[in-house]
C-alpha cells in the first residue's frame, strides 16, 4: 500500500495523524474559517441554541468551539473534548483571554465518552471519526449521553479518493496514495461517512438528514489555501515517515506552485457528508 511505510507509524506520533504542532494548529484555524459556513449551517439545522448543553467531540484547539459557545448563551454551555493536551491547553488559555466562561474543555478519548446518560441536548463532530479506529464507540458514547430528542450532527469524509486536481496530473497520484496509506495505517477511515448511518442506527439513533458537501477551489480564492496548507504541513511528515519519496513531494509541489498561478485549473475538495441523527423521544 505504501512505499516504505514505518513498522508502527503511531510510535512516533502520540497524537492524531497530522500531529499537534504549531503548523497544524494554525492550519486548523484557517480550515475552520474556510468551512465555518458549513458548521454554522449544520448547527442551525440541528437546532442548537440558547440554554442547551452541546458536546463538541474532538474539538481540536477550539476554533469552532469559540463560534458555537456564544450561540448557547445565556445559560447554555459547551462541553469540549479532545485527545490532544496541547489543543485543550490552547483552548482553555484562549477562552480565558476572550473571557468566554461557558466552555468546559478537557483531554479525553472520543471513543470513551463518559458523560452521564441523557445529560446533553446535542453533539457535533467534524473530521474526528475519520481518525478514530473505533468510530462505533464514539457514536455509542454520544447516543448514550444525548437526552431523548437530542441531535448528533456530523460532518465527515466519504469517497476521499475523489479529491482531484483539474486538469489531471500523474504527479498527484503518489501523493494521494501516500496520504491515504498513512491515514489508514494510523487507524483512520477516509470513507467513514458511509458507515455512520448504520453505526448511528445500531446506537439507537434515527437519521434525519444526509446531505453532500462538495466544493471547488480555484487559484487565487481563499479556499485554494485549504489544500495548499494541507500539502505544506502534511507532505513533509509523510516523506519523513517513508510513505512518499522526497522527489515525488518536490515534483508535486512544483506542479502545485505552477497550478496556483494558472486560472485554467481547479481543485475538487474531498467529498463530505453532513449527517444528522436524533435520539427518539
Ligand atoms: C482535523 S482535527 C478537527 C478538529 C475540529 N473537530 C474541527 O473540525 O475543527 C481532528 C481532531 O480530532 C482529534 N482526535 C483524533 N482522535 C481522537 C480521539 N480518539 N479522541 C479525541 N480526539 C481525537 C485530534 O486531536 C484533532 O484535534
Amino acid at each position: 500500500m505504501s512505499n516504505t511505510a514505518a513498522a508502527d507509524p503511531r510510535a512516533n506520533r502520540p497524537e492524531y495523524v497530522l500531529g499537534a504542532g504549531d503548523d497544524e494548529l494554525q492550519r486548523l484555524g484557517l480550515q475552520h474559517r474556510l468551512w465555518s459556513d458549513e458548521s454554522n449551517r449544520i448547527w442551525r439545522d440541528a437546532g442548537f441554541g440558547p440554554g442547551q448543553t452541546i458536546l463538541d467531540v474532538g474539538c481540536g484547539p477550539g476554533f469552532a468551539s469559540f463560534d458555537l459557545s456564544p450561540l448557547l448563551e445565556p445559560e447554555g454551555r459547551l462541553i469540549a473534548i479532545d485527545e490532544s493536551k496541547r489543543y485543550i491547553d490552547f483552548l482553555n488559555t484562549e477562552a480565558e483571554r476572550r473571557a468566554i466562561t461557558n466552555i468546559t474543555a478537557s483531554v479525553g478519548d472520543a471513543q470513551a465518552i463518559d458523560l452521564p446518560p441523557e445529560s446533553i441536548d446535542g453533539a457535533w463532530e467534524r473530521w474526528v471519526m475519520c481518525f478514530t479506529p473505533n468510530p462505533g464507540a464514539v457514536v455509542k458514547g454520544v447516543a448514550k449521553a444525548l437526552k431523548p430528542g437530542g441531535v448528533f450532527a456530523t460532518q465527515e469524509y466519504f469517497n476521499y479518493r475523489a479529491l482531484t486536481l483539474a486538469p489531471h496530473t500523474e504527479l498527484f497520484e503518489p501523493v494521494k496514495h501516500a496520504i491515504r496509506a498513512s491515514w489508514l495505517d494510523y487507524g483512520g477511515d477516509d470513507d467513514i461517512a458511509g458507515k455512520l448511518p448504520r453505526l448511528m442506527r445500531e446506537a439507537g439513533l434515527e437519521i434525519i438528514e444526509t446531505r453532500p458537501i462538495a466544493r471547488i477551489a480555484r487559484p487565487g480564492e481563499a479556499m485554494w489555501r485549504w489544500p495548499s496548507s494541507y500539502f505544506e504541513v502534511f507532505l513533509p511528515k509523510i516523506v519523513e515517515e517513508g510513505y512518499l519519496k522526497e522527489a515525488e513531494r518536490a515534483a508535486f509541489m512544483d506542479e502545485w506552485a505552477r497550478r496556483s498561478e494558472d486560472p485554467n485549473c481547479f481543485f475538487c475538495t474531498p467529498p463530505m457528508v453532513a449527517i444528522l441523527a436524533r435520539k427518539p423521544k
